[in-house]
């Protein structure tokens, strides 16, 4: 790494712990009193619409403090991991229980970096009109394909013909060089059957489960990538054994080797969005799991959740607002429009937080950061900083509204050169290692969920045959 990267990654560093320091001066971040350590079911709890406030389980994994701002990951909060950590790390953190040595670590990286390759599932998932299809509709499509594919085992039958994939007809093509060119690419580099992965670390994967929420890990983020490719025009890559998993989606995506520093940025974001409570997409993916369907449906069901513009789209319509704007000095009358007209502003509020989101408090100083580097994002970062202060004056006051998650991670994602309707599935990318680490959790004391609702409707009605209504 040369001294330039080197300092753009401490700048990063620096960044984060800034922005620690910042949520450490204005909350209060002493330990919270009376943690629970058991609970005795049934729990008594009040419950709002949305079953805001309901308790569905117990759970190790995540805690949030939406009065503190606090986001914590299995004790840790969320400004050292991301300051310190790598997403790899972290997704192990979620789903083993503890941070892992350097061997496990390296281990892991090795078991997600085999999975990285899924050609089947790529080939099937080519057979659709990819290019045609919502982003999120073609990652959730992709990602139960998989359950067909089993990813890690279609790339060990590949391997007993000696070759990653063959250029035949009847294979899909793949990019493994990039050519920088709209068209296909039907040539391998030279030793690419040697690329392949290593073997399986026998000690890591204890289940079936766990080796499919390896699989669903790195699988999710091929699968973004190659959705991406084929937007682009462009066909899927390999991934490269140099990069780790934030840098091979960067890599699959674009065709271009990542910088550290885009490498960096891109593994604090799959950081911070890995895990976050209760949230919509998790829930909907323990629902699912909770039925013992599977875990690739399970998976596939938090990617439909997720889709939804009130959760992970946000981050895509906070573009179009952005762009709907114009320009930072037209930010007053169009808030003053949108407020009159009772709008909601992508981006803003939440239904735990209401203090301002830790993990917007790392993406926002990030966007300026990034924006400050380019012509082309500044003004839109100033434009979405300029409108952070009308809300945060009117609605941060009166309802405890400010930014969240979604607000400025487009901004950084666009930095990087990433079409806007790609940032959702960049959500799930990282998000699904907090599926699987829930869900596997849950399912260890499974209960059927199944929730009730009131009915408010009639009794007694007289069934009118269809002719004489
Ligand atoms: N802009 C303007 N007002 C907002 C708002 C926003 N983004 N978010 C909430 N409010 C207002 C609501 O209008 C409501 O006002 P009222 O009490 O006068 O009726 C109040 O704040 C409570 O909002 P509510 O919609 O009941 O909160 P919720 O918990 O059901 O919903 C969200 C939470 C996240 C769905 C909601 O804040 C929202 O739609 N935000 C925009 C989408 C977004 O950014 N989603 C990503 C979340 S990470």
């Amino acid at each position: 790494m040369n001294s330039d990267s080197a300092r753009s990654e401490d700048a990063i560093t620096e960044l984060i712990l800034t922005a620690k320091a910042k949520a450490y001066e204005e909350t209060d971040h002493e330990p919270e009193p009376n943690l629970t350590t058991a609970v005795d079911w049934p729990v008594e709890c009040s419950v709002g619409p949305g079953l805001e406030g309901a308790i569905a389980c117990e759970s190790k994994i995540g805690y949030v403090n939406g009065s503190k701002g606090w986001l914590i990951y299995r004790g840790y909060d969320i400004f050292d991991l991301c300051a310190r950590s790598s997403f790899e790390e972290v997704s192990y953190l979620l789903l083993h229980g503890a941070l892992p040595t350097a061997d496990e670590l390296a281990a892991f990286r090795t078991a997600l970096y085999a999975r990285l390759f899924i050609p089947e599932t790529q080939r099937l998932l080519l057979s659709f009109p990819v290019q045609d299809m919502n982003p999120m509709a073609a990652l959730r499509l992709g990602t139960n394909l998989m359950r067909q594919k089993q990813t890690y085992r279609d790339r060990r039958e590949l391997d007993a013909f000696g070759a990653p994939i063959a250029s035949d007809e009847d294979s899909i093509a793949m990019e493994t060089v990039p050519h920088g060119e709209r068209r296909p690419v039907y040539e391998f580099a030279p030793g690419a059957a040697d690329r392949g992965p290593s073997p399986e670390p026998s000690t890591l994967v204890a289940s079936e489960e766990i080796a499919s929420c390896y699989n669903l890990i790195a699988g999710v983020s091929s699968v973004a990538a190659t959705i991406g490719r084929v937007r682009a025009g462009r066909l899927p890559l390999e991934p490269i054994p140099e990069l780790g998993l934030a840098g091979n989606y960067l890599y699959m995506l674009t065709g271009r080797r990542p910088s550290p520093m885009e490498e960096r940025v891109m593994d604090v974001c799959l950081i911070l969005h890995a895990d976050h409570g209760m949230n919509a997409s998790t829930f909907a993916s323990m629902v699912v799991a909770s039925t013992l369907s599977d875990i690739y449906l399970a998976i596939g069901s938090g990617i439909s959740a997720l889709a939804g513009p009130l959760h992970g789209g946000a981050n895509v319509e906070v573009i179009k607002t952005l762009d709907e704007i114009g320009s930072a000095d037209r930010v007053v009358d169009w808030y003053k429009k949108a407020s009159e007209n009772k709008r909601k502003i992508m981006g803003f509020g939440h239904r735990v937080y209401k203090a301002y989101d830790p993990r917007a408090r790392i993406l926002g100083p990030l966007a300026e950061l990034l924006a400050s580097q380019s012509e082309t994002v500044r003004p839109l970062y100033e434009t979405a900083a300029a409108l952070e202060r009308e809300v945060v004056s009117t609605l941060g006051a009166e309802k405890k509204i400010f930014p969240n998650v979604d607000f400025y991670s487009g901004l950084v994602y666009q930095s990087m050169g990433i079409p806007a309707e790609l940032y959702t599935t960049i959500f799930a990318v990282s998000r699904v290692s907090g599926w699987c680490a829930r869900v596997v959790e849950y399912l260890e004391n499974n209960r059927i969920f199944r929730p009730r609702a009131i009915y408010t409707g009639s009794f007694g009605e007289n069934y009118v045959p269809v002719e004489d209504r």
